[in-house]
């Protein structure tokens, strides 16, 4: 087995091929002078089994993935496993407004063509995997999440809206502790209202989980809800960390204490490895299981 990274995912890629005792081989990519991708394997062959890891966010990286691929192919790959911890587009799983795309699923026959099975992390819709023809699974990080978590001083976990409360079950049942889910409602790309939890806060330390952070406006206002309800301390993890704009400094003299996230996007706060998991993954993929 052979793990190439690409430029978006280049550590966690490393730290898989250590796990899986595997070589690993970095892309070598740069654009040309014209702003296009250029990339390479630098090897002679590589005729095995080929992991390659790589987020497709931004737009650009997903072109590095697909040129990844035929490099891949042309250099005598057995098979080809992408490994994507943050697959680009995900949100736009349907048509909300007529005269939309539904671009996950493009991206899904874009990425479908010549790999084997495909490996995502906290997918936004779990269900745009099912536009992969090929063999998929989602990696969930809600356990590697509580397992960070565990030895932390946290009485309740949230999420902040209803459609993160199955996350917040998860973490909560692995922490043994309750959960409860905020309402949200968005009312434009960078802000919403969230309106309080059934659960009492008060004078607990809760930890807000959600799969992912954009542009901070639905933590940091969730945040605020829960400390407006009496909450002592607020903890924030999410999968996720895109933060576009410099959102991270949105979250300096906020109320939020905390905020982490996995190891997906690389940032300042990339802190929870999802390595261990995806490494289970692609060993169970390769032992015929899935
Ligand atoms: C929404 O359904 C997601 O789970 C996140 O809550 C959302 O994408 C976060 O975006 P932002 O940080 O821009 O509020």
């Amino acid at each position: 087995m052979i793990v190439i990274g690409g430029s978006a995912s280049m550590d966690l890629a490393k730290e898989l091929a250590s796990i899986l005792n595997c070589k690993f081989i970095p892309a070598l990519t740069t654009s040309f002078p014209d702003g296009e991708c250029y990339t390479r394997i630098d090897e002679e062959k590589l005729e095995d089994d080929v992991i390659i890891v790589q987020n497709t966010f931004p737009d650009s990286k997903l072109i590095e993935m697909l040129l990844l691929q035929d490099a891949a192919v042309k250099l005598g790959a057995k098979s080809i496993t992408l490994v994507i911890p943050y697959f680009g587009y995900a949100r736009q799983d349907k048509v909300f407004k007529p005269g939309e795309p539904e671009s996950a699923k493009i991206m899904c026959r874009l990425l479908d063509q010549v790999c084997d099975r495909v490996i995502t992390v906290d997918i936004h819709k779990e269900a745009v995997l099912d536009n992969f023809t090929h063999a998929h699974k989602d990696v969930k990080a809600a356990p590697i999440i509580a397992e960070y978590f565990k030895s932390k001083d946290i009485d309740i976990v949230m999420s902040p809206d209803i459609g993160a409360a199955g996350r917040a079950k998860i973490v909560g049942d692995c922490m043994g502790l309750p959960y409860d889910h905020l309402n949200k409602t968005r009312l434009s790309g960078t802000e919403v209202r969230i309106q309080p939890a059934t659960a009492d806060v008060r004078g607990k330390n809760v930890l807000i989980v959600d799969d992912m952070i954009s542009t901070g406006g639905t933590i940091i206002a969730a945040t605020a809800a829960l400390k407006e309800a009496g909450a002592l301390k607020v903890y924030v993890a999410c999968t996720h960390g895109v933060f576009v704009n410099n959102a991270l400094e949105r979250f300096n003299g906020s109320p939020v204490d905390s905020v982490l996230c996995c190891n997906t996007l690389n940032n300042a706060v990339s802190l929870i490895s999802v390595a261990n998991s995806v490494a289970d993954a692609i060993r169970s993929a390769y032992a015929g299981k899935w």
